[in-house]
């Protein structure tokens, strides 16, 4: 464990960053953050050692290739590093390196290591820094850069101009950026990125000005984020887009035929940004603007700082599914204010902020609203528990580096759930007074389990016996759900679950006018209900009254297709067929393809069929998710 031991030698703090640095470049004296230097957060999905040199600053010069999907250029990087530091380890995945200066235009030598077995992790780029603090790197990112989709038109609402977008989280940038990637080192940030006319540039940090224009077709776009990040959080996009302000500092991009109906989904996003603040503190980014990108963008939404990244899949033309946005947005104080430092803690970031989304939702809309999402948020867990076992090690919220997470009911839902347990115990003024002071006392900073168990026990628990009551340690550390969660109100679904059971009973659907006047949790919540075995003419029935296939809300939609598939029911095929062709989310397009190869010889060729048609379309990871759904059904 020479890590371990390089660890606990030194920690870089910001009052060492003047004497440590002899080199005539010194790096922005503002803002360099601490890092953590304890075991349990020593990040093993980086090459880099921060303890011994480590990035503070990254400036990049790149150039938007839509012809060769390339994008290429320079990363200027400052570095802080102990006295007799000689190299710098970075993180590169496929990156083809060309050379590498110092701040007076001297090769340094460098060695990209071995790839690591599985890939994900890329490789080492060594420089040998001599007494340097400050490097240029030539380089250039392959096509297949995992981080990077460069969508066709054809693949765009627009259908005219090509579209680039990228996905960070939560190793993927070192395939386009090579620096040191791990969430627990800081960054501030720069970039000037030039992109073919008509295209327009957005970026996770400031836009500087108006865009140049190059006279040869092409424009340069400014960027600077100012504030430390960890950089799985650079992002950038590229494409046909319009800009419409929401609020005094919020305000949505999407390609023209779309922005009208993304500004009318998110219209509610100023007053998001108010109820956050009035929750937990102030809202430390500037502005808050988001963009909606095509149907190939992998998640739901991606907490990029100043421009969330959305999938148009939310908008349902009547607001239902923007809890997404609360989401993304609460991720600015958990999870880019307050990091996790490695990604075993992401509960840290996820759950944490999935309880902060349902204070701003029940804020923005309403208990009623706020109190079903806690609902169908507490079905997942039990339901996961039921899978995997209540007793499996990956259902605990902190697990070791190396081991997995039984998946996102466990890290986001009952993430969550352990947070509304302590707001219950204490009440909601101790507890939001305790949640205010952590972002406070850790803001751009990283953060562990076992900082946050200490915190809870000195700053929310008034004495040893109230930490005992609060099961702290077994909430953080235990597989299963303990014995004193907050159970969701049982009245949140009491209509629907009468209407569910008389379905389970006697086969009575629900009126037409009935559904139409449910909330879009009610409807999610009838669909999970429904038995799990159906016949075609029982099928047909539902879809004919709820008119499901026809569905606008798309969480709805994939319920419905879920259990058509599932049931080997042969009109349901065309339908997801065509959702499958256009839209890449994860969560929705590999359980459609796990349900179809559970299905043996009636869905296995269905699945081959469609797969083969719309793999290329889907962004690396949503495609190598499907792979192995596709190599290994269970
Ligand atoms: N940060 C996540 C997305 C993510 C997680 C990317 C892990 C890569 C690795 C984002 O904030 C998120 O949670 N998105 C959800 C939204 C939902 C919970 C409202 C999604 O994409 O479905
Ligand atoms: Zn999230």
């Amino acid at each position: 464990m020479r890590r371990v031991a390089l660890a606990v030698s030194m920690l870089l703090a910001s009052t060492a960053c003047t004497t440590m640095n002899t080199d005539m470049d010194a790096p922005r004296e503002a803002l360099v953050a601490p890092i953590l230097t304890t075991a349990d957060a020593l990040d093993s999905s980086t090459y880099a050692q921060p303890q011994v040199a480590r990035v503070t600053h990254v400036a990049l010069d790149l150039a938007l290739d839509f012809d060769t999907s390339r994008v290429g250029g320079t990363a200027d990087l400052d570095i802080l590093a102990q006295p007799g530091a000689s190299e710098i380890v970075l993180d590169s995945n496929g990156l083809e390196i060309a050379r590498v200066t110092d701040g007076r235009g001297n090769d340094l030598p460098f060695t990209l290591g071995t790839a690591a077995a599985d890939g994900e992790k890329g490789a080492p780029l060594t420089i040998a820094l001599g007494t340097a603090r400050h490097v240029t790197i030539q380089y250039m990112a392959p096509a297949c850069a995992e981080a990077l989709q460069w969508l066709s038109p054809e693949q765009t609402a627009g259908g005219v101009h090509p579209y680039l977008f990228s996905q960070g989280q939560a190793i993927l940038n070192r395939s386009w950026i090579p620096t040191q990637d791990s969430p627990g080192i800081r960054q501030t940030w720069e970039a000037r990125v030039t992109a073919p006319k008509p295209l327009d540039v957005v970026m996770s940090g400031v836009r500087q000005g108006e865009p140049e224009d190059l006279g040869d077709g092409r424009r340069a776009f400014n960027f600077v984020m100012d504030k430390p990040v960890p950089p799985y959080l650079i992002a950038i996009a590229a494409g046909d887009i319009d800009f419409k302000a929401i609020g005094p500092r919020t305000g949505v991009w999407a390609e023209p035929s779309v922005l009208d109906r993304a500004h009318y989904e998110v219209a509610d996003t100023e007053d998001m940004v108010v109820a956050a603040e009035a929750l937990y503190g102030p809202y430390r980014w500037g502005r808050y603007d988001m963009i909606v990108l095509p149907p190939a963008f992998p998640y739901g939404g991606m907490e990029n700082p100043v421009m969330t990244f959305l999938t148009p899949t939310f908008i349902a033309g009547d607001r239902s599914l923007t809890g997404l946005v609360a989401h993304e947005l609460a991720h600015s104080w958990s999870g880019n204010l307050v990091t996790n430092a490695v990604w075993g803690d992401s509960w840290l970031n996820e759950g944490v902020t999935s309880y902060f989304e349902n204070r701003i939702v029940e804020e923005v809309y309403g208990t009623k609203r706020a109190k079903q999402e806690v609902a169908l948020d507490y079905m997942a867990i039990v339901n996961k528990l039921e899978e995997v076992g209540a007793d499996a090690p990956g259902t605990a919220l902190h697990h070791p580096e190396g081991t997995d997470s039984a998946g996102s009911a466990i890290i986001y839902n009952k993430g969550a759930a352990f947070l509304r347990t302590l707001e219950q115990s204490v009440g909601r003024q101790r507890f939001d007074a305790w949640l205010r002071q952590w972002f406070d006392n850790h803001a751009f900073q990283p953060a562990t389990s076992a900082m946050v168990y200490e915190d809870l026990r000195t700053n929310l628990a008034r004495d040893a016996a109230e930490a005992e009551r609060l099961k702290l340690r077994e909430w953080i550390y235990a597989p299963g759900l303990p014995s004193n969660i907050a159970k969701p109100d049982p009245a949140a679904f009491a209509a629907v679950d009468g209407a569910a059971d008389a379905y389970g009973s006697a086969r009575t659907i629900p009126a037409a006018a009935n559904w139409a006047q449910w909330t879009s949790a009610e409807r999610q919540r009838f669909l999970q209900k429904l038995p799990a075995e159906l016949s075609a003419a029982e099928l047909a029935q539902l879809d004919s009254q709820l008119a499901l296939a026809k569905s606008d809300n798309n969480e709805e939609l994939f319920l419905w297709l879920r259990l058509a598939l599932a049931n080997r029911y042969d009109p349901a095929v065309p339908r997801a067929e065509q959702f499958l062709s256009y839209v890449g989310r994860n969560k929705f397009v590999q359980p459609l393809f796990k349900t179809l190869m559970e299905q043996g010889s009636w869905g296995e060729p269905i699945a081959r069929r469609i797969y083969a048609k719309t793999r290329g379309g889907y962004h690396s990871m949503t495609r190598g998710n499907v792979d192995k759904v596709m190599a290994k059904p269970d």
